[in-house]
């Protein structure tokens, strides 16, 4: 194990997310410089790079040693998990960013060869820091979180991310139509990292999407760790830090009858198909 003090990255990694969100909220006050990467509805902003280059600047200050995985491309070509690795999205949300000025966020998870250690998710607009040191308890802001509880399907709030219903869909529209039919209700809200921080604080059960990047749920699975919740691919098998892929995040329980209910579905020959 690295030999670091843990409370005082806390208190220094969360200074640091404090100073950017406010660079966030003055820069939407001016107008943006958007531009589209992949398609037209995946958009990159001046903030996007810029918070990402001011938050890489105070980790490498601090601890040159580390790597770091970022989404607009300034951090390391990580080829492995030795030693400590930052994931980082200096804004989850983009779309809701630009378009809602709200519900984005920023997402810093932290692993020591492999095991989540810290993370850190900060609701810009709502000024509400969810955050652990893994074996500490997680919290949003000062209020301590609840160890999860069971939850039957018939009673679970669902996330769903659309990615289900696009053209390059990555799953047999049965297997979902199913989970919704049998769910309580469903929702989408467009940030990942808030998305799962929401599971581990309760407020949703579930979370699932067929296609997340590391900087996405690198910290959002730290929490859910930490406080008692299950998460896997689509189909139960374990999430590789470093790969693009489907996540499946959840109570206890309902993630299992989750990811059953879709290998079953699997060998009813319904198809699933993880990123390459
Ligand atoms: C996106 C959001 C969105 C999720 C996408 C992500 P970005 O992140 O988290 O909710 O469905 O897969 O790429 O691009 O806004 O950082
Ligand atoms: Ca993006
Ligand atoms: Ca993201
Ligand atoms: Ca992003």
């Amino acid at each position: 194990m690295i030999n670091r003090d843990w409370a005082a990255l806390e208190e220094e990694v969360t200074s640091w997310i404090k100073e950017a969100a406010s660079q966030l909220r003055e820069s939407l006050t001016k107008p943006l410089e958007i531009s589209e990467k992949s398609a037209h509805n995946d958009l990159v902003t001046n903030m996007d790079r810029s918070i990402e280059r001011f938050l890489i600047g105070k980790i490498r200050t601090a601890y040159p040693d580390d790597k770091i995985i970022s989404e607009e491309g300034y951090g390391d070509g990580v080829k492995n998990k030795h030693g400590v690795l930052w994931l980082l999205d200096p804004i989850d949300g983009t779309l809701n960013f630009v378009m809602q000025k709200r519900f984005f966020a920023i997402s810093i998870g932290i692993y020591e060869n492999g095991h989540g250690r810290a993370a850190f998710i900060y609701d810009v607009m709502a000024d509400e820091l969810f955050h652990c040191i893994s074996g500490s308890g997680a919290y949003q802001n000062t209020r301590k979180l609840s160890a999860l509880t069971e939850v039957a399907i018939d009673d679970a709030l669902i996330d769903l991310s659309p990615t289900w219903l696009k053209p390059n869909r990555r799953i047999h529209e049965e297997i979902m139509t199913d989970i919704v039919r049998r769910s309580s209700g469903t929702r989408a809200y467009g940030a990942a990292s808030l998305e799962l921080a929401y599971v581990a604080a309760g407020y949703l059960d579930a979370y699932f999407t067929m296609r997340l990047s590391p900087w996405d749920y690198g910290a959002g699975l730290i929490l859910i760790g930490e406080v008692g919740g299950h998460y896997s691919r689509a189909d139960g098998t374990p999430i590789d830090i470093l790969t693009k892929q489907s996540v499946l995040a959840a109570r206890p329980g309902l993630h299992e009858y989750m990811t059953s209910h879709i290998c079953e579905q699997v060998n009813h020959g319904r198809f699933i198909s993880e990123p390459r």
